[in-house]
C-alpha cells in the first residue's frame, strides 16, 4: 500500500505500526459477519438458541438508519421459535461495543434477568477514504456470551468513565461511512480520555483498597487500537502518570528519564514528542509483558472499531490462556465524540466449555488469521467502490450460509443483494 499510495517507505507498517489489514469482500457485511460469528458460538458451546435472553450489538457501520443489526440476527432466532429477546443496537464510533457489553451485564445482574444468557455483538467494517488513514482500516464481528459464574468477570466497581463533546472522529455526511477526522485532535482526545480514565479508576480501587493502583496490580493491558502506535504511547502515558503519582515500581532509571517532564502541564505534555519518546523507553520491558500478547489480531485486521478492543482481548486469549487463571485484565475502551471507559477483569479458569483453554481453542485464532485472502491494493479500491455504489442505491440484502463455490469457510453467512431503486422500477 505504501509503494501504491507513493508514500514514504515505512510510513504505514513502522509509522502506524500495522501489519495488515483486513476487509470485507462483495458478498460480505456487517450482518453477515455477525450471523456467522453468533452462529458458530451457539453450535460450538452447543447452545440452544431458545437459551438466549438478550442480544445486544455494538457498531457504528450505518446499514440501515432505522432497522437495527439485531433484528437481522433474530432470523436464527426465530427459526428455534425464539422471539423473547430483548436488546437493540448501540451506536456511538467505537464505543458502542462496551456499551452493549455493559448493557448486558447490567440485565445478567438485574431484576429484569429471567435465567438465560444474553449474547453481545460488536461489528464494523472500517474503511477510511484514501489517505494517511486509510491503511489503518479492517473488519470484524465478534460475538460474546454473558452469564453468571463466568470465567471471565467485570470488576463491577473498578471502572471509570469521560465523556466530552469534541469533534475528532466523526461522520456528519450522512450518505457517506468515511469519518471526518482531526488527526492531532483525535490523538490528544484518545489521550486524554485515558489520563482521565486511569485517574479515575486508581481513585475507585484506592477507595476500596488498601493500597495505590499502579500498573503493577495488573497482568495485562487491553487498549482500543485504532493503530498499534497509539497503544505504544497509550501504554507509556500511564507509565508517565505512575511516574507523576510516585508509583514505587517507578526505579531510578526510569525517573531520570521522565523526570524533565514532572512539571509540564497537561497541554504541554500532549504535544511533546520528547516525553512520548521518553515514556515509551520507560514503559518497553512492562509492555513487552503486558500489552504486546495483547497485538496479534489488531496489528494483523486494522481497526474494527467497536471490535477493536474486544480482539484485542482475544489475542490474549489466544497467546495467554494457559496462565491467566488468577489475574487481572485492564481494559480500555475508546470511541470519538467522545466517550471512553477503563474497567477491570478478572479471570479463572472455568468450567468445560467455558474454560479457558477451550474459548482459546474455540475461537482458532491462527488458523482463521492463515486462512485468509490476499488482495492486491488495487482490488481493495474496488471493493470501497462497491461498498460506495450500494450506499447511493440503497440495499435490502438477504442472508445465506454455504453458497457453492465462494470464498467464505464452510457454515459462513454471505449477502444476495436486491437494489430498492431497481426493485422499485421493476413494480
Ligand atoms: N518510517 C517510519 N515512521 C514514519 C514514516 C516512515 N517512512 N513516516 C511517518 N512516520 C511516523 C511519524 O514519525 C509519526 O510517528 P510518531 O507518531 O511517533 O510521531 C507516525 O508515523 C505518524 O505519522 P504522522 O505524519 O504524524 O501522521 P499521519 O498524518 O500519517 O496520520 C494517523 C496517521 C493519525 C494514524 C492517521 O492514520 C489517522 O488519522 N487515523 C485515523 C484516526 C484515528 O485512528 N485516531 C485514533 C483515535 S480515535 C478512535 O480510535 C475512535
Amino acid at each position: 500500500m505504501e509503494a501504491h499510495d507513493e508514500v514514504s517507505k515505512g510510513e504505514y507498517k513502522i509509522g502506524s505500526g500495522q501489519d495488515c489489514m483486513g476487509f470485507v469482500i462483495e458478498d460480505e457485511d456487517v450482518v453477515s459477519m455477525s450471523m456467522t460469528a453468533v452462529t458458530f458460538l451457539l453450535e460450538k458451546y452447543a447452545i440452544d438458541p431458545k437459551q438466549i435472553g438478550r442480544l445486544d450489538v455494538g457498531t457504528e457501520t450505518i446499514i440501515d438508519k432505522s432497522k437495527s443489526i439485531k433484528t437481522f440476527l433474530m432470523r436464527i432466532f426465530e427459526e428455534h421459535g425464539n422471539t423473547d429477546i430483548e436488546g437493540v443496537d448501540s451506536h456511538n464510533s467505537s464505543y458502542g461495543g462496551t456499551a452493549a457489553l455493559f448493557n448486558c451485564v447490567n440485565w445478567v445482574e438485574s431484576s429484569s434477568w429471567d435465567g438465560r444468557y444474553g449474547l453481545v455483538v460488536c461489528t464494523d467494517s472500517a474503511v477510511y477514504a484514501k489517505g494517511p488513514a486509510r491503511a489503518t482500516g479492517g473488519a470484524a464481528a465478534i460475538a460474546m456470551l454473558v452469564g453468571p459464574d463466568a470465567p471471565i468477570a467485570i470488576e463491577s466497581k473498578i471502572r471509570a468513565s469521560h465523556m466530552s463533546h469534541v469533534y475528532d472522529i466523526y461522520k456528519p455526511i450522512l450518505d457517506s461511512e468515511d469519518p471526518m477526522v482531526d488527526d492531532e485532535i483525535s490523538q490528544t482526545c484518545y489521550l486524554t480520555a485515558l489520563d482521565s480514565c486511569y485517574k479515575g479508576l486508581c481513585n475507585k480501587y484506592e477507595k476500596l483498597e488498601d493500597g495505590q493502583f499502579s500498573v503493577d496490580d495488573a497482568a495485562y493491558f487491553v487498549f482500543h487500537s485504532p493503530y498499534n502506535k497509539l497503544v505504544q504511547k497509550s501504554f507509556g502515558r500511564l507509565l508517565y502518570n505512575d511516574f507523576l503519582r510516585n508509583a514505587s515500581y517507578i526505579d531510578e532509571s526510569a525517573k531520570q528519564i521522565l523526570t524533565p517532564f514532572e512539571s509540564s502541564t497537561a497541554e504541554e505534555s500532549y504535544q511533546s514528542c520528547d516525553l512520548d519518546e521518553a515514556s515509551q523507553q520507560v514503559a518497553k520491558p512492562f509492555y513487552d509483558e503486558k500489552v504486546e500478547p495483547t497485538t496479534l489480531i489488531p496489528k494483523q485486521v486494522g481497526n474494527m472499531y467497536t471490535a477493536s478492543l474486544y480482539a484485542a482481548f482475544a489475542s490474549l486469549l489466544h497467546n495467554k490462556h494457559d496462565t491467566l487463571a488468577g489475574q487481572r485484565v485492564i481494559m480500555f475502551s475508546y470511541g470519538g465524540g467522545s466517550t471512553a471507559t477503563m474497567f477491570s477483569l478478572n479471570l479463572n479458569e472455568g468450567q468445560h466449555p467455558f474454560n479457558l483453554s477451550n474459548i482459546a481453542s474455540v475461537m482458532n485464532v491462527a488458523e482463521k488469521l492463515e486462512k485468509r485472502y490476499e488482495y492486491t491494493t488495487e482490488e481493495f479500491d474496488i471493493f470501497v467502490g462497491l461498498y460506495e455504489a450500494r450506499r447511493e442505491f440503497g440495499i435490502k440484502n438477504d442472508y445465506w450460509c454455504e453458497m457453492p463455490g465462494n470464498l467464505l469457510p464452510i457454515g459462513a453467512y454471505y449477502h444476495i443483494e436486491e437494489n430498492i431503486e431497481e426493485e422499485e422500477e421493476k413494480e
